[in-house]
């Protein structure tokens, strides 16, 4: 059972770990985040800061003895941090899946848990239904296709603003064809929904992906459909996005609170 022991830590203090906090304190204090690894660079307002152990280097962290890491930041703090963490057996959540994209990094990640003693969390994020396309695949499957549409603000700042113009798109317009590999590559804050469907389905090279900046609406919507010896299926999501960042959904940021709570047991399989 959860108590006042557990020692929360972030990495990352962003949109989804603001609201990962607020959910927390607002629902009576079980859960609380306590602690973040950030960047030297990264601003904390003073009234953030005031109870939030701040880190900047991973050691620092592991050292500070947290009961669970939640990775919320991007590709390169699972790159840099979580295996440190791993290997010092402190169990880590990651939410930056397009992160696993990476081969080499997957296969360092599993080593430092091994090593470590620890485990790795990958929470399911913006999208549901992935237990099906796993099971699909002990048969075979013959396709594995991703749409992932979102709003043009969505897709500022990222790759998309150089395959189109985000400002004249005024209904829904095409700017990304390719596999799953690519776009978690290309577009590392925006497509983690493709990687966690090439790693429960047909892998990163034969998953396709079409990627949709749609001014018409203002949900992240993620639709899978897979085809193969089990017959075939789609799912739909059209989530709302987190306020404080339009590239999340407030699904995404709700997962970690479930892979928390899992991680405890607090929750039914
Ligand atoms: N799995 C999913 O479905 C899903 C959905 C949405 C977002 N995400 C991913 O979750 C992550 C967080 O999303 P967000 O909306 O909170 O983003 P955000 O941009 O609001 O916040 C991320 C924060 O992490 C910080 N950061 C980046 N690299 C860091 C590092 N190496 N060490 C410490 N801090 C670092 C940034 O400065 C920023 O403050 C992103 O990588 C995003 O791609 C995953």
């Amino acid at each position: 059972m959860v108590d006042g022991r557990k020692r929360l830590a972030v990495i990352g203090f962003g949109a989804m770990a603001r609201n990962l906090r607020a959910s927390f304190r607002r629902s009576g204090g079980v859960f609380d985040i306590t602690a973040a690894l950030v960047t030297e660079t990264s601003a904390l307002d003073a009234s953030e800061g005031e109870d939030l152990r701040v880190f900047h280097d991973p050691l620092a962290l592991v050292a500070w003895k947290p009961s669970l890491v939640v990775e919320c930041a991007s590709h390169s703090a699972v790159r840099t941090s979580v295996p440190v963490l791993l290997r010092a057996g402190i169990s880590t959540v990651i939410v930056s899946i397009g992160s696993l994209s990476d081969p080499l990094l997957r296969s360092e990640l599993e080593a430092a848990a091994v090593a470590g003693n620890s485990r790795l969390t990958v929470a399911s994020g913006a999208i549901g239904g992935l237990d099906v396309l796993r099971a699909a695949r002990l048969a075979e499957l013959s396709s594995v296709q991703y749409v992932g549409t979102k709003p043009p603000a969505a897709w500022r700042d990222t790759a998309a603003e150089m395959l189109c113009d985000l400002s004249s798109v005024s209904g829904r317009t095409i700017f990304f064809e390719g596999n799953a590999g690519e776009a978690s590559r290309l577009f590392p804050k925006n497509a983690n929904v493709t990687a966690a469907v090439a790693l429960a389905g047909i892998g990163f090279e034969k998953t396709k992906v079409t990627l949709v900046a749609d001014a018409q609406t203002h949900l992240n919507s993620h639709k899978v459909t897979a085809c193969g010896a089990f017959g075939d299926f789609n799912i739909c999501l059209n989530n709302e996005p987190l306020g404080q960042n339009p590239k999340t959904s407030r699904l995404a940021a709700l997962s970690i609170e479930q892979a928390i709570m899992r991680h405890f047991e607090l929750v039914e399989m």
